[in-house]
């Protein structure tokens, strides 16, 4: 099996004193790891959660470990477009720029259900609230450029558990068709990285680079909708471990990197993968950047279509 990528570890040492980052779903797994790694060097980090109370938890444990940075907890549901709203609201009130944002929360294979919205709960938790949460901030962004986007994306964009990652415009909420959690997911993914390129062609004239990222297979709560954590985390954790599973600092190397190298504007809308499942066994390896195996990232028109869509069905246009 393949070595996780780890970042250089010069990426570690820069001083982000004075610089401000937002991370959805900031509270657990890999948006926690981020917040304290920005924090430890030094950085502003507002840790957006849907549970106040555990990002204030963690807010307390950051300062507690003696981070030089800052944190702080603002409430954002991204399965309520009023939630993003006001989020972004308080934000732009008490904030002027933006260095970087990581739109990383997101759920897993949940039960069929939609958002407060009507939207298909993963595609609507994963990408929409995240698509308008960045249209909203771009003005943030663009006062802090050079800035950056993350989306924190899935080799599951390709094929999540034997299902095509496609957008199917015809149906995007699974209203005509049979509910299948994987395949939302593969879809609410595929967005995440077609969502990415869309910006680096929008904004890469603002100083705006804008990346996906493939994590890797990571022990965090996201398997919580179909199956207990502890299940992961104690009976099943040595047999995951060979299978490939691996630790959260681990998962949040691709993060960081997209975040903090000073290579990464040279690729504006580019994936970078961890170690992965992909159709094209030679993408398992991961890379930094990756050309993705499946075809729909490439054809430049499913990209500037889902865009369209998005921004309607968000209320920013129409
Ligand atoms: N773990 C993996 O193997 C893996 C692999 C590929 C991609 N990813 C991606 O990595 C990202 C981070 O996931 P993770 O593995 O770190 O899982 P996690 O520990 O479950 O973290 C997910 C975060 O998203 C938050 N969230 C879920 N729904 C939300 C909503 N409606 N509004 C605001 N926040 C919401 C969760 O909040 P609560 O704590 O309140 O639930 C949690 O903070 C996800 O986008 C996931 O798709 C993970």
């Amino acid at each position: 099996m393949p070595k996780p990528l780890q970042c250089p570890p010069g990426l570690f040492d820069l001083d982000l004193t004075g610089n401000t980052y937002v991370v959805t779903g900031g509270n657990s797994g890999i948006g926690l790891v981020t917040v304290q790694q920005l924090a430890k060097q030094g950085a502003t980090v507002v840790l957006a959660c849907r549970r106040p109370a555990e990002g204030e938890r963690e807010r307390a444990a950051v300062e507690a470990s003696g981070a030089r940075g800052k944190v702080e907890v603002m409430a954002l549901d991204l399965a309520r477009l009023e939630s993003v709203r006001a989020f972004a609201k308080e934000f732009l009130e008490n904030y002027g720029a933006l260095h970087g944002l990581v739109n990383n929360a997101g759920v897993m294979n949940t039960p069929a259900g939609k958002t407060q919205d009507g939207f298909e709960t993963q595609f609507g938790t994963n990408h929409l609230g995240h698509y308008l949460l960045t249209e909203l901030l771009v003005p943030a962004l663009t006062k802090a450029a050079p800035s950056r986007i993350v989306n924190v994306s899935s080799c599951f964009h390709d094929k999540a558990q034997g299902r095509e990652g496609r957008i199917d415009f015809d149906d995007l909420h699974f209203d005509s068709r049979p509910y299948d959690g994987w395949s939302a997911y593969a879809q609410s993914k595929l967005a995440n990285v077609l969502h990415a390129k869309s910006l680096a062609k929008r904004l890469g004239d603002s100083g705006i680079t804008a990346v996906s990222v493939h994590p890797g297979w990571v022990r965090t709560n996201l398997v919580k909708s179909f199956m207990p954590v502890w299940v992961q985390d104690f009976l099943l954790r040595p047999f995951l471990g060979i299978a490939g599973m691996i630790e959260p600092w681990e998962g949040t190397q691709a993060t960081l990197y997209a975040l903090l190298s000073p290579e990464v504007p040279k690729h504006n809308g580019a994936f970078f993968s961890q170690l992965g499942l992909y159709r094209d066994k030679a993408a398992n390896a991961g890379g930094f950047p990756l050309s993705s195996p499946n075809p729909e990232v490439h054809d430049d028109t499913v990209a500037a279509r889902l865009d369209s869509v998005s921004r309607k069905l968000v209320g920013l246009e129409g």
